[in-house]
Formats: structure tokens, C-alpha cells, sequence
């Protein structure tokens, strides 16, 4: 398969710049500056894209590359620090600027470039090329600059400040670019990133989720034999999208094991059961563990975040251990594993994040399994959606809200007890039937034709931007409802209250990492407001979580 291989300076972007060459339908993988060349020569890349990065290329100890990068006779596109990078290694000059360019910038380009889908380029593949305006903006983040080419370069693009905002050595192949085009605020950055990935290089763009799905069931097959495979599914996408593909492929010899932890939002338990369990659409052995009483027990009177996300974790290994036990010896452990837990855990690229308190708990220690299978170990979050879609999983599903493994157990500010866990899921249930009615009106009136009356009948790259693209600039990409430990003194009817108060939390996010408050209409709220305190017994107070991340977090816990 045709691959371009990203390499990790340490920017903050770097799974961005994979996942955009991806939607050019290009297979692409991160890998660390510090791989050895022979290593990425054995790889045989169709292109090399160099990333952002913290460090000042021309300082003692930053990170580098070898000048042979640039002689492998394939195309190179640097970013930001990789541009600079390319720069300094092969003979320009680089240097602080007295200010740092930060922020969306007026750009001016070359058009004749094929970088900008310019028709003057001899490339063999100029008809794939994607037209970039001559005036155009774009997103710039850097302190240096690139004050003096390297032998053999133009410079194909500027700014105000800044000389050289791309620049291009066609007989070599070679490209930079300083600002990020992989970022939203580089409207045309896509194409930009299409012209190098299909144009450039050359690539036919075979990466498609329906062809991936159709060879991963081969392999799935080829791999597990007769095997038996065993599966904890959280009703989570990643492992409910490995179930189905496991589905596919091995039928019964795959079991699920599914622990309802009684933290679950409200219903979700039938929900998944509805989708994996007997008579759901799949081929499977499905277990449901209803362990929701072991685990209040477990939890009572226990408020400190740290604690119960511990019990929670391990009560789940212990409960998911019994379950094996009765199945026997398996010969695989499936895993939901995607990509972004790949580089995040330091295999992949640069930046490794410590997400480790987010992991439900480890791997069970006492289950008897060969080895571990991990069938969407290369996919991107939304990759892992369309696949979803492709093999049937209801679209609420696949589009579900990222959910933490501890549940609303992070959600209830405080100790845990049944009755509270009622009145977050009732909340909860409110707020998102609120903003989802809401969303799908906007719908109604602002897609066009087929898009804007149902999902029905949609393809799944049709639905899939129905469902997840084509949303009103308000909607949250996480929402949910918290119980706080708050209560206050309220009336109803005639009569005083003393109730718990809900805080209603919802964020605009692309990666997690930072986040604001959503800017839901109030009108909404109000709906939302007046449902929770009519409807949610214990509740009389309503609250909008205005906070961003940093300095808050996104869960309240
Ligand atoms: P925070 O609260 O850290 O959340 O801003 C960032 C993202 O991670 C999710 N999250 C968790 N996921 N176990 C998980 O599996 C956890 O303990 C956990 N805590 C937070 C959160 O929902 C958000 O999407």
C-alpha cells in the first residue's frame, strides 16, 4: 500500500497533519525524528512530510535529520519547523525574528506553484491538482524565520512579516511551507497538503475505509484461524466499531464480554444490548455482567476523584477476570486500540501525552489469552467511525460523545449512591434530547435537498458529514450533565426545597487538550432548565459550566 510518512518534530499538530493526509485518501503514519534512515528507506515512502516542532533548529541538541533525508529521491514537504529545518540542513539561514508571527495572517501565494495547484508545474499528475487563490490566509506560529534560502530554492508564497511563507526546489522535490496548513485556520490548507500528497507525490489515494474493512476481515481471518477471541466492549465506538469488524470476520468464535457498571448514561446498557446481544444485528457471543450493585457497594461512601477512579478500574478488571474464567482459555484478546493511542503512548511520534488515569485499568492479568489482537490499531477516530457506518452500526452509536471509562462516576461530584446516579442519568438524558432536537431543526433548515430531511438513504460518506460535519456553530463536540454536591434551598408550588443542583457542561474542542464552553442558545437552555427541575426528582437548581480548558477540565472530576 502507496504510505507518507510524517515526521514528528514535537508540534502540538502532529496527528493533524496525519489525519488531513488521510482524508486525501493517502495512508500515512507518524514516526519519531530520531527513526534511523535505513528504517524509513525499508519503508518506501511515496512522500516525507516534516512537522512543526518546539525547538530552534539552529540551537545545540534540537531535534534534526539527516541531510540524506533530502537524497532519497522522494518528495519532501516541510512544516513550520520542518520547513526551517530543511532550510538550515541544506545550506539557508534561519533566525529569530523580533517578534513572534502569531495567528491568522493575510498570505499571498504563487499560483504557478504546484503546491497551490499552479498549471505551470511538468508534473506528471498536475490534472489532480487543487487550486489555491493567489490572496488567501493562513495560521503562522513561529518565532523564526527563514531569512535566507538554501541553494536551489524559490520562495513561492509571503506575508507581511514574513519572506518566506513557502518556498519550493522542483528538480529536487523539495517543499516548505511556515505556517500550518493542516490547521482549520488555513482555509485552503487542505488543498495545499492534496497537492503534495496526490499531486507531488504521486499517490493514487487507494486509502479508503470500505476497502480497508474488506482486507481487514482477511487478515482478521488468516490471523485468528479457529481461534477463539474474547473482547471487553464498553459500548464505547472503538471497541463496539472491533466488535462488528471481529463480527465480520470470525462470527462466534468472537464473545463479548460487556460490564454494565451501573455508571452508564441512562438506558445505555439496553442500547448496546440492543445492538451486539441476541437478535441485535450481529454474529457474536454477547455477555451482559449487571454488576451496578457490586459496584455502589464498592463505592459507598467514597468521594475522593482519585479513589473511585481507582475502584472503578480495578473493579472492572476483577469482574471482566470472572467472566474469562467461566469462558476458558481464549487464544486472543481483542483491544480497541486506534492509532492516537498508538503515538500517545510514545510508539509513534514525538509526543507522548500521559493519559494514563484515562485508561479504565490495565489489562486483566488473570485471563489465559495467547496474544492480543488489535484490528483498528491504525485508524483515526473518525476512520474508525466510517467504518462503523460501513458495517452497520446505527449512526447514534458510531457518533456517540466520548464517554470517560469511569463513567458518571466522574460526573457526580462526591460520593456515589444509586439514587444520585438517577438523577445525572435523568438530567443527562434532558440535555442531550434537548440538543440533539435542537441540532437536527437546524438541520432541517439549513442543509440542502436530501442532507437536510433525515439520515435515510444517505451514503456512509454522506451520513457520516450529516452526522459529524454539517452541524450548527454551537454544537458541542462534548456535553453532558454533572451532578454537583451543591444544594440549596428552593421553592415548588408552596412548598420549600432543599435539592441537589445540576451543572450542565459543554465544549468545543478539536483534540481534547484545550476546550470552551459551547455557545449554546439560551433559549435551549431554558428548555433544558425547566425540563430537568419539572422532571428530575432531588434536582431544583440548574447551572451552564462557562469554564475553558485550560484552566478547568472537561470532566468535573
Ligand atoms: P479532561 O476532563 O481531562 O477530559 O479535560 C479530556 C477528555 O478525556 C475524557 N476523560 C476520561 N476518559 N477515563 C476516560 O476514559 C477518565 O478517567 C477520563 N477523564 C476524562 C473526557 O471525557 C474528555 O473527553
Amino acid at each position: 500500500m502507496e504510505k507518507v510518512i510524517v515526521i514528528d518534530f514535537g508540534g502540538q499538530y502532529n496527528q493533524l497533519v496525519a489525519r488531513r493526509v488521510r482524508e486525501c485518501n493517502v495512508y500515512c503514519e507518524i514516526y519519531s525524528y530520531r527513526t534511523p534512515l535505513e528504517k524509513i528507506k525499508e519503508m518506501d515512502p511515496k512522500g516525507i512530510i516534516l512537522t512543526g516542532g518546539p525547538s530552534s533548529c539552529y540551537e545545540e541538541g534540537a531535534a534534526t535529520c539527516s541531510p540524506e533525508l533530502f537524497e532519497l529521491g522522494v518528495p519532501v514537504l516541510g512544516l513550520c519547523y520542518g520547513a526551517q529545518l530543511m532550510s538550515h540542513v541544506l545550506g539557508g539561514k534561519v533566525e529569530r525574528a523580533d517578534f513572534r508571527e502569531y495567528g491568522k495572517t493575510e498570505l499571498e501565494v504563487d499560483t504557478k506553484s504546484a503546491l497551490f495547484g499552479g498549471e505551470g508545474s511538468s508534473l506528471p499528475y498536475a490534472l489532480s491538482l487543487q487550486k489555491v487563490n493567489a490572496k488567501t490566509s493562513c495560521w503562522m506560529s513561529h518565532f523564526d524565520y527563514i531569512s535566507k534560502l538554501a541553494p536551489g530554492f524559490t520562495s513561492v508564497a509571503h506575508t507581511s512579516s514574513t519572506p518566506v511563507a513557502a518556498m519550493e526546489d522542483v528538480s529536487r522535490n523539495l517543499y516548505g511551507i511556515q505556517f500550518h496548513p493542516e490547521v482549520l485556520h488555513t482555509p485552503e490548507g487542505s488543498k495545499m497538503l492534496y497537492n503534495f500528497v496526490r499531486g507531488i507525490c504521486g499517490c493514487k489515494g487507494d486509502w479508503r475505509m470500505d476497502t480497508f474493512v474488506r482486507d481487514s476481515i482477511e487478515s482478521i481471518r488468516k490471523k485468528v484461524g479457529n481461534g477463539k477471541v474474547l473482547l471487553a466492549l464498553s459500548g464505547g465506538v472503538d471497541s463496539s466499531v472491533a466488535a462488528a469488524l471481529l463480527s465480520h470476520a470470525i462470527g462466534k468464535q468472537l464473545t463479548c464480554v460487556f460490564v454494565d457498571h451501573g455508571l452508564l448514561r441512562k438506558n445505555e446498557g439496553d442500547e448496546v444490548e440492543a445492538v451486539f446481544g441476541k437478535g441485535g444485528r450481529f454474529d457474536l457471543n454477547f455477555v451482559r455482567v449487571n454488576a451496578a450493585e457490586r459496584y455502589y457497594i464498592k463505592l459507598a461512601g467514597v468521594d475522593e476523584p482519585e479513589r473511585k477512579r481507582k475502584i472503578i478500574g480495578e473493579e472492572f478488571i476483577r469482574v471482566f477476570e470472572e467472566e474469562a474464567k467461566k469462558i476458558g482459555a481464549v487464544d486472543f484478546l481483542a483491544q480497541g486500540t486506534i492509532y492516537p493511542d498508538v503515538v500517545e503512548s510514545g510508539l509513534g511520534g514525538e509526543s507522548a501525552v500521559i493519559k494514563s488515569h484515562h485508561n479504565v485499568g490495565g489489562l486483566p492479568e488473570h485471563v489465559d489469552f495467547k496474544e492480543i489482537i488489535e484490528p483498528l490499531r491504525d485508524l483515526f477516530k473518525d476512520e474508525v467511525r466510517k467504518v462503523g457506518l460501513e458495517l452497520g452500526i446505527p449512526a447514534e452509536l458510531v457518533f456517540r460523545q466520548p464517554f470517560p471509562g469511569p463513567g458518571l462516576g466522574v460526573r457526580i461530584l462526591g460520593d456515589i449512591t444509586a439514587e444520585k446516579v438517577k438523577m445525572t442519568q435523568d438530567a443527562d438524558a434532558i440535555y442531550r434530547e434537548e440538543v440533539a432536537k435542537a441540532a437536527e431543526e437546524w438541520k432541517k433548515e439549513n442543509l440542502s435537498g436530501r442532507f437536510g430531511e433525515s439520515k435515510e438513504g444517505l451514503s456512509v460518506d454522506e451520513l457520516f458529514s450529516r452526522e459529524h460535519e454539517f452541524n450548527p456553530l454551537w454544537m458541542p463536540d462534548q456535553y453532558f450533565a454533572a451532578l454537583t454536591n451543591v444544594r440549596s434551598v428552593g421553592v415548588m408550588g408552596d412548598e420549600r426545597t432543599y435539592d441537589y443542583a445540576i451543572a450542565l457542561r459543554a465544549v468545543k474542542t478539536v483534540d481534547f487538550m484545550t476546550a470552551e464552553a459551547a455557545d449554546i442558545p439560551f433559549e435551549v437552555l431554558q428548555t433544558v432548565m425547566s425540563r430537568i427541575i419539572n422532571e428530575v426528582r432531588g434536582v431544583n437548581r440548574v447551572f451552564y459550566d462557562l469554564t475553558s480548558k485550560p484552566p478547568g477540565t472537561i470532566e468535573m472530576e
